[in-house]
Order: C-alpha cells, then structure tokens, then sequence
C-alpha cells in the first residue's frame, strides 16, 4: 500500500502573500495532504449569516494548483462568541454545575439542540460547496472529541436529553409517554438508600451528591454521554454524504475512554488520531520516574504503538495519524525536544501499523493565540526547523518504492469502553485502571516480539488468532461469551469478567459465568501495592486478586495456596493483576503451546512484522542488537528499508 505525508495548515493565521510560497513548498518537501479548517469558524461567518467562504475557495484552489489533497475540516469545535450571544445555555456545564466561557475552544454542549442545528446548518453549507470539489479529497468532522474533558456535560439539555433517553430505554409496555419508571428502579437497584423515583422527569444528572452516586446511574450517564458523541459526529456525517463522496474521518486521541471509539468509527470511512508521544508520556502514560526519564525525548516505547492498532480496528482497517508531534509541545508538565531521529522513528512505525498518512502538526510555528510555545515545521517568520529536514529526508526513504504490508496477527486484545467506565465508576483500589490492565497484557506482548489487533467487543470473527486477550470485560453480552468459549483458539479472560450486566448490577449466576467454566469468584479484594502476593512460579498480583471456588482447574496458585490460574471449557482465568514477570511467563507460555513464534527483545526494542518485510524501532538512547543486527539509538531498521539507503 502507498503511504503518503501530510500537514496542519491554518491559512487564516498567516498573510495571504504567504499561501501560494507555502504551497509550493509543502508540495517541494513531500507533502500530499493538508488538513485545513478545523477551527475557522469565525472566518467563514463572522456575524450571524454573513458568510465569507471566498478565502477558502482561493486557499484550496492554490493548494490544489500544487497537486496537494486537502483533508476539509468541519469548525464545530470553535463556536464563535456571537454564537454564545444567541445560545447562552450551550456551553458545557462541569460537574460542580459551572459553565465553562467562551475564549478557548470545545465549549460546546453536545445535547444542546440549537448548537446542534447551527452546526447543521454550517456543515450543510460547506458540504455543498465542496463536496464535489476536486482538491478536497477527505473530510475531518469536528476536532478531538473528547479533548480538555468534554464529554461529559452537566448542562440542562445533558439532563433533559438523558430523561429522554432513559424513557427510550425503559419503554412502557403499556404505552404510557412516561416510560416505565418502575423497571429503571427495579433496573438500577434504587431501592438502596431511597433512591427511587417517581418519574423520569425527576431523574439528575449524577453530580453535586453527598458522597458517591449509584453506580448504574453513573454508568447510564455515560452511555448516554457516549451516544451524544455518536449522534453528533453522524448528524454531521450524514450532512457531508448528501453531498459528497469523499471519506469521512475524525482525528480521536490518546487514552480518551470516555465515549465509546468503536460506535463513532462504524459511522466514519476511516479513522485518525493525534500522536504527540513526548507530551503523553508526561502526561497520560503511567510509570514509575526512572521509566519516564530514560524516555522523556522518546515517547513510550508502546502507547503509540497500542493506539495506532486500537484506531486501526476503529477505522475497520483504516486509520490515519492526523497530527504527529513535530518538536516540543506547549501542554504538558515538561516539553523537551525530541532525539534525533524519533521524528522518523514514529512516522515509519506507524506506517508499519498500517497508518496511510502521517500529517505533521503544524507548517508554521503561531505567532498568537495559545500555542505560541508548540513547534512545528517552521518558526513563526517562516524559517525552517529541524523537523521540516526531518521530513524532508522521511520523505525521501517513502520514495524509493516499497511497500509496507501488514502481516495477519495471531493474538488479539479485546478492548472495550463500556468496561472501562465500569473500572471507573467501582475501582475498588488505588491505581485500579482497565486501561492499564489492557496496556500491561499489551505491553508485555510487544516485548515478546508480536504483532497484535485490537478488537472491539462486537468482533465475531476470531477464526484468524490463536490467542484472544480479554482481561477486565466487566460486561460481557451472552454472544461474546458463546463466540469466545466456541473459539478454536486460547482465551485468557480475568480478573473481573462479567461481573456486572449492562445496568451495572451483579449479575446471576455469580461471575464469571462462562460456558464451559464451572467456578465463580467468592471474595474480591485489592491491596497496597508494596505488599504483592507472590504467585508459586515467580511473579505476584501487584495490587488485586480473587478467589474462586468451584470445578475450574487450578493451574497455578499463590504462595498461600489461592487459586492464581483456573481453566475451565477454552478459557483461562487470571484471578487478579499480575506483574510483567508473571505475565511474560504465562503468555510465553501460551504462545510455545500454539507454535507461534516469540523472541525476548532487549530494552527499548519493538517489532512489527509485515507479510514482507518486518520493522524494528530502538526507542532507547543505545545502541541495541537484534538477530545480530546492530541498531544504533532512536532508529528504524528494516531489511527493505535498509537496502535502499
Ligand atoms: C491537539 C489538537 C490541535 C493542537 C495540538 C497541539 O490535541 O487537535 O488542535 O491543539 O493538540 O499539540
């Protein structure tokens, strides 16, 4: 497959005696796609009705007279100020009850319905006018959902809208407009402490209680949340296919669980994400000091990695990284540059992940505004960074043809959002995070030299891995529960599978519940993680374990004689969080029964394999050797790759 380059661009920065020197240079370096627009807003109509869209068609037309491609971003992202003065009552409500002020950006509420009609309205508008346009070759709906902590909005359309949603839910058998308000008690457990209620109109949101609220409220809460996420990015979808047939994508980030990926991306034609791995090794990536410094100007070694194969699955095979950091970011705690040669580094591994362009986030430094501090591919007066020469050489490797094909994987991890608002909302213990618990199992893996797809919760397809990974599924439908006990190959699931139903109650009977698996956990507890239990061989439950009784097979127990590995039917249950040496013992395991390949990489190595041509990515700052191949620090090594240099 052909992998291209691409570029942020925001034209209404800059002088327009600057675009078309801009244009031939992108198309100089390399560059076939830019992405423009997505905060423009007030540029296209900067009073009620009065439109200025002539900037743009003269933007586009001088990008596309250099043969670049153009990615049209939709600006709902930036309601401008006259739009507050119309709806004071779409801004986004946190959870003290505050309304957030216009003067950054995403101070939208998604439930309010005169913003979603503005934006209606101004996605129609632009879809007619380039819909058909031979520059524009993609769409970008919105801008990061999710991002600066957005879903979830307290507002009173959040809270008139989830009324309505619940009463969708819980329909009336009997007809009545009200719902059923008995069954959303009975659903949610209400009799607890007096919770229930009389009708839906008396339903809050869950904020502002004395101590922690219901957990099935909450969990309603943010499945609604979720689907508000869904209906807008398809009201907007659904605009742009009336008028055009270019592909539709929307650039996600990293580690945002709090809507559901999988939903929206059925909606788009592929997926994007933005990967800035300095600024998220600083400030998402959970590790311990000596971890984040040896990486500081790398990234981690794997969350990139992890969300280039997480997006893969949520673009059903297609996925682009919209916005690569170029240089030093503006936003997190610290803001280093990075080593010579990551640029290159993170752009070959994500086109050996699949990804179809790498667009590099920005063309020029801004002068103004909030991000004065985050590089890009220029300074501000225009002169060249490092990181243009940086791609200008990437861009020369993409020439010299090759292709980078995917290799089908064998082992797979199940992935699921739902579960990790369930971790959330009911921790049970400090640091107790189902994304971490996924990231763990991943991590481990990746040092075992494996190519893994990440899965969604409504995959059915399994025939093609040996291994499936399945561990926390809190909620499990009885479909998966059957697909995975018929599957042909191993599956581990544990701790905590399907320990709740899709209210959020216990669930009868007692989890997990498996076909073929003929124990139930009886006690569940976690504990202060510099008091791990040691399991008999090597490794320990860092900070959570269970106990089960029933038929399943022990494999393996702990020191003090629990359970530690049960299989029963296809599966095999973890019964609690276990450390990397625990885990790279059982999974190498699993991996030698099943005859697949696996190799022990040294520190700060990764493999992707391709169906040609494998890749190798040395993240530490040493020279490193693999299958006696010497890898200097920070640098790409594959066998095509090398040839032609
Ligand atoms: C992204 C965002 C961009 C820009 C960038 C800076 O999250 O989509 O608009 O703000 O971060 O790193």
């Amino acid at each position: 497959m052909k992998r291209g380059l691409g570029v942020c661009y925001y034209p209404e920065h800059w002088d327009k005696s600057l675009w078309l020197g801009d244009a031939i240079s992108m198309a100089e370096l390399g560059i076939s796609w830019v992405r423009i627009n997505e905060f423009a807003w007030s540029q296209l109509e900067p009073r009620p009705d009065e439109l200025r869209f002539e900037w743009l068609d003269e933007i586009i037309e001088i990008l596309g007279n250099q043969k670049l491609k153009v990615v049209l971003g939709t600006p709902t992202a930036t309601p401008p100020r006259w739009m507050i003065t119309k709806y004071p009552d779409m801004l986004l409500c946190d959870e003290y009850g505050h309304r957030k002020n216009h003067g950054s950006r995403r101070h939208y509420c998604f439930s309010h319905p005169g913003y979603a009609e503005e934006c209606d309205r101004i996605v129609e508008l632009l879809a007619r006018r380039y819909g058909k346009n031979k520059v524009v070759g993609a769409w970008q709906t919105d801008n990061e959902y999710g991002c600066h902590n957005t879903t979830l909005s307290y507002s009173k359309s959040a809270k008139l809208e989830f009324q309505r949603w619940l009463r969708d839910i819980f329909k009336s058998q009997s007809g009545d407009s009200d719902g059923d308000i008995k069954a959303l008690n009975e659903a949610w457990g209400n009799i607890f402490w007096s919770m229930e209620y009389g009708s839906f109109s008396e339903i809050e949101l869950p904020n502002k209680t004395v101590t922690n609220p219901n957990p099935s409220h909450v969990m309603a809460f943010r499945k609604f949340s979720s689907d508000q996420v869904k209906k807008f990015n398809k009201r907007q979808v659904d605009i742009i296919k009336k008028f055009s047939n270019y592909p539709i994508t929307h650039n996600f980030m990293g580690r945002i669980t709090d809507f559901d990926h999988f939903k929206v991306g059925y909606d788009l034609d592929f997926a994007s994400w933005d990967s800035y791995p300095l600024g998220f090794s600083e400030d998402r990536v959970e590790a311990d000091e000596l971890h984040k410094k040896k990486y500081s100007r790398q990234g981690d070694p794997d969350f990139q990695a992890f969300h280039h194969d997480l997006y893969r699955s949520v673009g059903k095979g297609r996925f682009w990284v919209m916005e690569q950091q170029p240089g030093p970011v503006n936003w997190a705690p610290y803001n280093p540059k990075p080593l010579d040669g990551m640029l290159e580094l993170w752009t070959w591994e994500a086109f050996a992940h699949g990804a179809e362009v790498v667009s590099y986030f920005r063309w020029r430094q801004a002068p103004f505004g909030q991000e004065q501090l985050h590089s890009g591919l220029h300074l501000p007066d225009g002169s060249k960074t490092k990181a243009y020469y940086q791609v200008k050489n990437i861009n020369e490797k993409l020439r010299e043809k090759r292709s980078i094909d995917s290799y089908p994987a064998s082992v797979a991890i199940i992935f699921d959002y739902g579960a990790d608002a369930a971790w959330n909302i009911e921790p049970h213990g400090e640091n107790l995070s189902y994304f971490n618990l996924v990231f763990d199992y991943y991590k481990v893996l990746r040092k075992l030299g494996q190519s893994i797809d990440i899965l969604s919760v409504d995959h059915k397809e399994f025939s093609q891995y040996k291994i499936i990974f399945a561990p926390g599924l809190v909620f499990m439908r009885k479909s998966l529960k059957e697909n995975l006990a018929a599957h042909k190959g191993m599956v581990f699931v544990g701790p905590r599978t399907a320990t709740r139903d899709e209210n959020h109650k216990v669930t009868y009977p007692l989890p997990p519940n498996l076909p073929g698996f003929e124990s139930k956990v009886v006690l569940t507890e976690s504990f202060r993680s510099d008091s791990p239990i040691e399991l008999e061989k090597g490794g320990y439950f860092c900070n959570y374990k269970e106990e089960l009784e029933g038929r399943a097979e022990i494999v393996e127990r702990t020191v003090l004689g629990d359970a530690a590995i049960l299989k029963g039917g296809n599966f095999t249950y973890l019964a609690g969080w276990m450390n990397e040496v625990a885990l790279k013992r059982i999974f190498k395991e699993a991996l030698r029964l099943n005859n697949l390949e696996f190799c022990e990489l040294p520190s700060g190595v990764r493999m992707r394999k391709g169906s040609s041509d494998s890749f190798w990515f040395n993240y530490s700052e040493n020279e490193r050797e693999v299958n006696g191949i010497k890898l200097p620090g920070c640098s790409v090594f594959s066998a095509c790759y090398k040839k032609t240099e």
